[in-house]
C-alpha cells in the first residue's frame, strides 16, 4: 500500500489505532480475519455463509467503494497496530433525511478493549463535521448485549424495539434501536 493511497481516507484514532476507507487490496486480509472468527462472528451476523472466499469480500468492498462514491454508504476497515482488527462504518446513508446507519464487528481477540467505542465516536465525528447528518442510528439485536453497551456508552437514546427485524439464520431477531441527534 502506497502513502498516497493511505492518505485517501485515513484517520488515526489513537497511536495504534486507525480506519481506512476499505479498500480491495485489503480483502485479503479481512477474509482471513473473517473466516477465523467465523463461530464469533455467526452468533450475530447473518452473512457468514455467503462469504467463502477473498473475491466474496473483495467483490463487497468494490460495492461498498462503489455506495461510498454515489454517497450511499462509508465502509471502514479498523486497523489496530496495522493488523486488520474488523471493519465498521456507515451501512446507509439517507441523504434526504440526514440519518446515518452505523454497523460493525472487530475480530474476538479484540474485543474489551474499548476499540468499537472509540471507532463509532469517530465516525460520529464524520457524521457531523463531514456529512453534515442530523442523527446517527445504531440497532442491535435485544440479546447483543456487547453492541448494545457501544450507543448505551455514548449516550445514544434508546428509541424503541423492531421486533422481527432481522432473520439470522434460522432465528428472527428484535432489534434495539439507538440514536444521536447531531444537531
Ligand atoms: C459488539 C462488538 C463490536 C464490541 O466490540 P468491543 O471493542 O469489545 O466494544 P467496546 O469498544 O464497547 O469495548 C468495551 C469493552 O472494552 C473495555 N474497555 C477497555 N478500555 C476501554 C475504553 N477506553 N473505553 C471503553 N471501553 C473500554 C470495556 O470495559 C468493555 O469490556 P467488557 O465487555 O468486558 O465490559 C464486538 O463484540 C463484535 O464485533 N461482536 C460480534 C459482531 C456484532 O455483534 N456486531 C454488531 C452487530 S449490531
Amino acid at each position: 500500500m502506497t502513502g498516497t493511497l493511505k492518505k485517501m481516507f485515513s484517520r488515526k484514532i489513537t497511536p495504534n489505532l486507525e480506519i481506512r476507507l476499505s479498500l480491495p487490496q485489503y480483502a485479503d486480509e479481512i477474509f482471513a480475519v473473517t473466516d477465523s472468527n467465523r463461530s464469533f462472528l455467526r452468533e450475530w451476523l447473518p452473512w457468514l455463509d455467503s462469504v467463502n472466499k477473498s473475491d466474496d469480500t473483495r467483490n463487497f468492498i468494490r460495492e461498498q467503494l462503489h455506495r461510498f462514491a454515489r454517497g450511499e454508504a462509508i465502509h471502514v476497515t479498523i486497523f489496530s497496530e496495522g493488523a486488520v482488527a474488523g471493519v465498521a462504518g456507515y451501512n446507509e446513508i439517507d441523504s434526504v433525511n440526514g440519518i446515518g446507519y452505523i454497523g460493525y464487528w472487530l475480530a474476538e481477540k479484540y474485543n474489551g478493549k474499548g476499540i468499537m467505542t472509540r471507532v463509532v465516536l469517530d465516525l460520529i465525528t464524520i457524521a457531523r463535521d463531514d456529512l453534515k447528518l442530523q442523527k446517527v442510528d445504531i440497532r442491535c439485536a435485544t440479546e447483543n448485549t456487547r453492541s448494545r453497551a457501544i450507543p448505551e456508552r455514548l449516550g445514544f437514546t434508546h428509541e424503541g424495539t423492531l421486533r422481527r427485524a432481522e432473520r439470522v439464520y434460522d432465528e428472527w431477531l428484535d432489534h434495539e434501536v439507538y440514536a444521536l441527534l447531531l444537531t
